[in-house]
């Protein structure tokens, strides 16, 4: 069969890594790629918001399945364009994709559905918006309703931050037409969980739980980035919040998304905070995770094609997917500046050092290849994944290779792994 993923990050490179592995895939594309993918597939000078030069190359090539990573084609309608030309397609509809492309559609969906969430008020007007500061306690979250590169959701400690929130979403326009409107949302307290399911005809299978560091310092300090370290499963999850997750969370997810007509095929993410009264949504996401997928697919034991086409078809069952008892953590080497501004383009010493094995994946993120040569080429440049016993086990073997990767300024986390509750 003939594959195409779509994005050129971590996660991509993860995808195309297990799918290669697959017996069926003879062919395998990555538009754009990067330094990893072009090892394993075929590097499209294609863009992933250019969805007509997509869905040429997919009809010209005959492309059996496409796989989209990032979640901009999907909220764009790439899914619907590739469907009405007969094109078989991993990720959902521009319908379904706003799950993740609207903060006010997936509060309405939640309530709705009676899925445990923070409660909330949707403003579009400022001086209402700030009126509507009295009803919330501080710390109040203000999130700008639509996609914002992961910089739509403010932490506000005070009253001063969220009017200055405010009017920044609702008056500067800071995120254009994506902060139109805002939610004022309860700030809830716990730890945080990712929960993954493969959706098949709206039907929703349990694909294991991660935990991603979002914050670029250690100690969870500093500004919130893509996500700078991850790992799978996430242990803070005790069997009765897995429980209540899998026998009333998920199942009340599954019956709106049969009810609303949301019959997709492709991921939903679900992030959860886990609050004393129980586990909580706080988002969804319509697609793997990025660096979540890094951690993910080295403890898949079946065939990721072979979920991937059971979804599309509609086919696919719980059984279809099955886990290693192993845990895996990823550490991401970023640019230093990230995720703020950083230059780009500096070589990457090392990597053959890395001893890669059964246990030990390197993932790239922003490289790219030049002249015999990998090059960083964005904010998230490597991910060294380790698989072992334990969460000890898979910090050691990570903590012990990642220094003989070397480029200028490079930096990472050196807490991946150790738990922290707060
Ligand atoms: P989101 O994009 O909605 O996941 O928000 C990004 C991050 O903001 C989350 O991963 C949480 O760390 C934090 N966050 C979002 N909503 C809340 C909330 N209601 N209470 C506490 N933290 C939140
Ligand atoms: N790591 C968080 C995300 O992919 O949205």
């Amino acid at each position: 069969m003939k594959i195409l993923v779509i994005g050129s990050g971590g996660r991509e490179h993860a995808l195309c890594r297990k799918l290669a592995e697959s017996p069926s895939v003879k062919q395998l594309y990555c538009a754009p790629g990067n330094g990893g993918t072009q090892e394993i597939a075929e590097n499209l000078p294609i863009q992933t918001d250019d969805i007509q030069g997509l869905l040429q190359f997919a009809e010209d090539q005959g492309i059996d399945l496409t796989v989209v990573g990032p979640e901009l084609p999907l909220v764009h309608g790439i899914t619907d364009a590739f469907t009405a030309r007969g094109l078989r397609i991993f990720g959902p509809n521009q319908k379904a994709a706003q799950l993740e492309g609207s903060k006010h559609f997936t509060k309405v969906f939640l309530e709705e559905h009676g899925v445990p969430t923070a409660r909330y008020h949707r403003y579009e007007d400022p001086d209402e918006a700030i009126g509507g500061l009295e009803d919330f306690r501080f710390p109040v979250v203000v999130k700008a309703d639509g996609l914002c590169a992961g910089k739509g959701v403010i932490i506000c400690p005070d009253r001063g931050a969220a009017e200055k929130a405010i009017r920044e979403i609702l008056v500067d326009r800071v995120f254009g037409e994506e902060g139109r409107s805002l939610i004022l949302e309860e700030y809830l307290v716990g730890f945080e969980a990712s929960v993954f399911c493969i959706v098949s005809k709206g039907r929703l299978n349990f694909f294991e739980s991660a935990k991603d560091y979002k914050q670029i310092g250690e100690g969870d300090s500093g500004p919130n980035t893509g996500g700078v370290g991850c790992f799978s499963p996430n242990h803070l999850l005790k069997p009765n919040h897995l429980a209540q997750i899998r026998e009333e969370i998920i199942p009340s997810i599954e019956k709106g998304l049969l009810s609303d007509g949301l019959l997709y095929d492709g991921v939903l993410f679900i992030g959860f905070m886990v609050t004393e009264e129980g586990p909580k949504v706080l988002e969804f996401n319509v697609r793997f995770g990025d660096p979540e997928t890094q951690v993910l697919l080295p403890r898949l034991k079946s065939d990721l094609l072979d979920i991937l086409w059971k979804s599309t078809e509609g086919t696919l069952k719980e059984e279809d997917i099955v886990f290693s008892n192993q845990t895996a953590l990823t550490v991401i080497l970023v640019s230093g500046g990230y995720p703020g501004s950083y230059p780009t383009g500096y070589p990457i010493f090392g990597l053959q050092e890395i001893p890669q094995s059964e246990d030990l994946y390197l993932i790239h993120s922003g490289t790219k290849a030049e002249n015999d040569q990998y090059l960083t080429a964005g904010g998230r440049v490597l991910c060294l994944t380790a698989l072992g016993a334990n969460l000890e086990e898979c910090r050691s073997t990570v903590y012990a290779n990642i220094d003989k990767i070397r480029f200028e300024n490079s930096y990472f986390r050196k807490d991946i792994g150790e738990i922290r509750l707060h």
